[in-house]
């Protein structure tokens, strides 16, 4: 029988719920305001790609049923984080995610900020919560998150991005803004589940470069989504990469031209998949649902 991709994603999502809502500190607890909307911006749907792809990956490495359960929740927080903040009016502004009034909108802007803060800090707990089995070194997990956190990783490219308003799109800031602000944390994603499952460098290599491929794909298909669907559909804004002037793949490449990219993006990812000792179907899916998705 086929691999049922639709079958192992949905699984793999609402075990990170599940997961999710059992760990993250229960409503009521104070201060009552702050985790709830921890809560609320976490809890209120998401795909957890990046979850699913760092489970995906040490599945693919070897690793043992549920070695990289720490850092895929972790990526969750941390992802959720970035959405909070990329919503503020002093950034994109948004008023709408995942269907749902954005964070700031329903808690007002120091709660969202301080969420975010407080839900970055629980990433990096969790992610930390096992040891990096050789040869890595112990730390090695949380490294790759603060990496791909950081000045020269996700904080990095939304400042680009912010820049990028006042300025004329290329290919050049095109690239090098999905890189950051989005293609980085994917290839973390990928690298914490080689890690967490103990691989050596040639798997790490292969799942580094479907991490990044799959990545800045996944964010010339949000830029395809922004300027080609209805808000109802993606459950955030549509258009308003256009009306705010953004370095898209869109305003540099076109739609056509983009979506081109992005697939040619999803073969490189699916190429690096090779010489692995676990499964690939579900990398092979989750590459093309990457370019296919609808919201
Ligand atoms: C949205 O990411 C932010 C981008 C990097 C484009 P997702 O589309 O993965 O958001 P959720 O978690 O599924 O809502
Ligand atoms: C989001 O990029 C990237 C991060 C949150 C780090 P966008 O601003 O393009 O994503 P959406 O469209 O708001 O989800
Ligand atoms: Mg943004
Ligand atoms: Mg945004």
């Amino acid at each position: 029988m086929s691999f049922d991709h639709r079958r192992y994603m949905d699984e793999k999502r609402l075990w990170v719920n599940a997961e999710l809502e059992t760990r993250l500190a229960s409503s009521g607890t104070p201060p009552v305001e702050l985790h709830d909307a921890m809560r609320y911006a976490i809890l209120g749907g998401g795909k957890r790609l990046r979850a699913v792809i760092c489970l995906a990956c040490a599945d693919a490495a070897g690793g043992a049923p549920g070695v990289a359960a720490g850092p895929a929740l972790a990526l969750e927080l941390l992802h959720g984080y970035t959405l909070i903040h990329d919503d503020l009016p002093c950034m994109d502004d948004d008023d709408i995610r995942r269907g749902l009034p954005t964070v700031h909108v329903k808690y007002g802007q120091a709660a969202a900020v301080l969420a975010g803060d407080a839900l970055q800090a629980l990433a990096f707990e969790w992610a930390a919560a096992g040891a990096a089995p050789a040869p890595h070194t112990p730390t090695a997990i949380v490294t790759e998150l603060a990496q791909a956190a950081g000045s020269l990783g996700v904080v990095g490219g939304q400042v680009m991005d912010l820049a990028a308003e006042q300025e004329q799109p290329s290919a050049e800031a095109v690239a090098r803004i999905h890189r950051l602000k989005t293609a980085m944390l994917f290839r973390c994603a990928a690298r914490m589940g080689a890690i967490a499952a103990g691989a050596g460098d040639e798997i790490l290599a292969g799942l580094t470069q479907y991490g990044e491929n799959v990545g800045l794909a996944f964010q010339i298909a949000d830029d395809v989504l922004n300027a080609s669907s209805t808000a109802q559909q993606i459950g955030k804004p549509a258009g308003s990469d256009a009306e705010r002037s953004k370095t898209t793949a869109v305003a540099v490449y076109g739609l056509d031209g983009a979506r081109q990219r992005a697939d040619d993006l999803v073969s490189a990812a699916v190429d690096a998949l090779v010489g692995l000792p676990g499964p690939v179907d579900p990398l092979h899916a989750i590459a093309h649902y990457i370019t296919s998705r609808t919201h």
